[in-house]
């Protein structure tokens, strides 16, 4: 019994962080592997965003607001769930990429 809870608070703490990285995973299909691309052929390359750039760029798709290529109902989809700690951790890894 100790070890089940254990291992539920191990896992549930894990989830709970954050991981950049991890989160960026389901963003490579369109904006590449290392944000090299151009989502579509639409999107800008963020590749290296600064950090407070792409957060406000993502909140900006959560909130509905952003269409800077007529498709921010398609990113608004990809980050609707995102939490302000998810959204901060990928803005950082996003920096990151080069
Ligand atoms: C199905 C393809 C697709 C996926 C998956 C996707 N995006 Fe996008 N992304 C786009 C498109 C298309 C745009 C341009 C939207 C618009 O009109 O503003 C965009 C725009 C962006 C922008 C702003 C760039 C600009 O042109 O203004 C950022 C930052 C971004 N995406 C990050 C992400 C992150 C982070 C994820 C993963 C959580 C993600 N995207 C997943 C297609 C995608």
């Amino acid at each position: 019994m100790k070890k089940i809870v254990l291992t539920l608070l191990v896992a549930s703490a894990s989830l709970m962080a954050a991981d950049g990285a991890e989160l960026f995973k389901k963003c490579t299909s369109c904006h590449g592997a290392a944000g090299e691309k151009a989502a579509l052929n639409k999107s800008q390359i963020i590749k290296g965003w600064d950090a407070a750039k792409t957060a406000e760029a993502l909140n900006g798709y959560k909130a509905g607001t952003r269409h800077s290529a007529g498709m921010g109902g398609l990113m608004k989809g990809q980050v609707a769930a995102y939490s302000d700690a998810d959204i901060a951790a990928i803005s950082a890894y996003i920096a990151t990429l080069k």
